[in-house]
């Protein structure tokens, strides 16, 4: 009797505990879905710490059931699992229209979870439904995560699953002109380093050229976490990533379990002064690239004249590595034509918002979306503008593709 009354008085304080949060979060005031955020975001960050206190058969089953479930939710999309190269990836091809034998185009795609999480079962409902819209062959990766494999063992999946496909199109009925690279937040990052490395590297001068580069709130730095969408949403906790959560993925993805350095890189001191002002990074990085309409009347250009030079030593080479952050690249010329989305209320808004104009600047024809109420991951997440933003891209993509 206790027991039972222990546990009913623990679970009104929880129930209660989250109320009280969900009520009085702040949260900004115009963007979309702010319920459904406050009631997601604290769980994207401290999931775990839910599944620590559930048993873990029952962790596994509710996985399974949720995977089970994606699986299964466009049936009128075939698809199978393979091996490209020693890449893992599922295959998804509509039936081609009645009487229409047309070569299709393709979509090699990416999943997101900041490096560390994610999976192609998890993206089976998104990339399902751009195979079945568009008609196209959709690949999606599952590369590896870390921080079991850190930096660069992602990019290296993400290259050799491409490479592969790009070499064996025909067997897949698709066109070698229509082939687009896609991802989402650090599958963004992933696609946009992959597509870096087919156009640079003369190991892949004979393969064909990618036709498109979608990059969906892509995370595309590590050197500079307070740019202004940083300073402007970094410290919220209910819009799915904040600066720390951000932070902790490249951290797991720079240097795996070898030692955490997140504690300098909340504050910008894992860099130095001199790298700071460097003319590489004054030129990558500028925040002169971003337009004024995005900069709040509280935005601070940061300070350049604090570091930490021996941890900067000891990382910088990940650290201005293109294949970790391609906004590092200095010279962007000759890269695909890109389609770039982002969300206002997104700590990564900016550097999708750099890379297109860097983009545009380098002569790569480039489309920027930033949606007004947008948040991190309304691709994925049922909302207005969730619906607008996966419209947009699907009319783009059959006008491009
Ligand atoms: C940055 O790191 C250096 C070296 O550890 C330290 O001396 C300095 O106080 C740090 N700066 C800030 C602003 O914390």
């Amino acid at each position: 009797m206790v027991l039972v009354r222990g546990i009913l008085v623990a679970f009104v304080v929880a129930v209660v505990a989250v109320a009280t949060y969900v009520v009085f979060a702040p949260i900004p005031e115009d963007v979309d879905s702010p319920w459904m955020l406050k009631l997601i975001s604290p769980l994207m960050t401290n999931g775990h710490y839910v599944g620590m206190f559930l048993p873990c058969g029952l962790v596994d089953w509710l996985d399974e059931r949720f995977r089970a479930n994606a699986r299964a939710s466009e049936p009128g999309v075939p698809y199978r699992d393979a091996v490209f190269d020693r890449v893992q990836v599922r295959i998804f091809a509509a039936e081609p229209a009645e009487g229409k034998t047309d070569k299709r185009p393709a979509i090699v795609f990416y999943h997101g979870g900041g490096f560390v999480s994610g999976h192609i079962d998890v993206y089976h409902p998104l990339t399902a439904m751009l195979a079945r819209e568009l008609n196209a062959v959709v690949v999606s990766v599952n590369y590896l995560l870390a921080p079991k494999y850190p930096f660069p063992a992602a990019i290296d999946d993400s290259t050799a699953a491409i490479v592969w496909f790009l070499k064996h199109l025909g067997d897949f009925n698709v066109d070698p002109a229509r082939v687009a690279i896609m991802g989402d937040s650090a599958g963004g990052n992933l696609a946009a380093a992959a597509a870096q490395r087919l156009t640079f590297d003369p190991e892949y001068r004979d393969l064909p050229r990618l036709k498109l580069q979608v990059l969906i709130y892509p995370c595309l730095q590590a050197f500079d976490f307070h740019t202004p969408s940083y300073q402007q949403n970094g410290d919220y906790n209910t819009l799915i990533v904040n600066r720390r959560f951000a932070v902790t993925a490249w951290n797991k993805y720079l240097r795996g379990n070898r030692g955490d350095v997140t504690e300098a890189m909340v504050i910008n001191n894992h860099t130095s002064a001199a790298a700071k002002s460097s003319p590489l990074v004054q030129k990558c990085l500028s925040h002169d690239l971003i337009p004024d309409e995005f900069k709040r009347p509280d935005y601070r250009a940061p300070s350049t004249d604090f570091g930490d030079d021996a941890l900067y030593e000891e990382i910088k080479d990940v650290l201005l590595d293109p294949d970790y952050a391609p906004l590092m690249r200095e010279d962007l010329r000759g890269l695909p034509e890109a389609y770039i989305l982002t969300a206002e209320y997104d700590v990564l808004r900016d550097e999708g918002i750099m890379y297109a104009k860097r983009l545009e600047m380098a002569g790569v024809p480039a489309t920027l979306k930033n949606y007004k109420k947008g948040f991190h991951g309304l691709f994925s997440f049922p909302s207005e503008v969730g619906k607008q933003g996966v419209n947009d891209f699907l009319q783009f993509a059959r006008e491009k593709l």
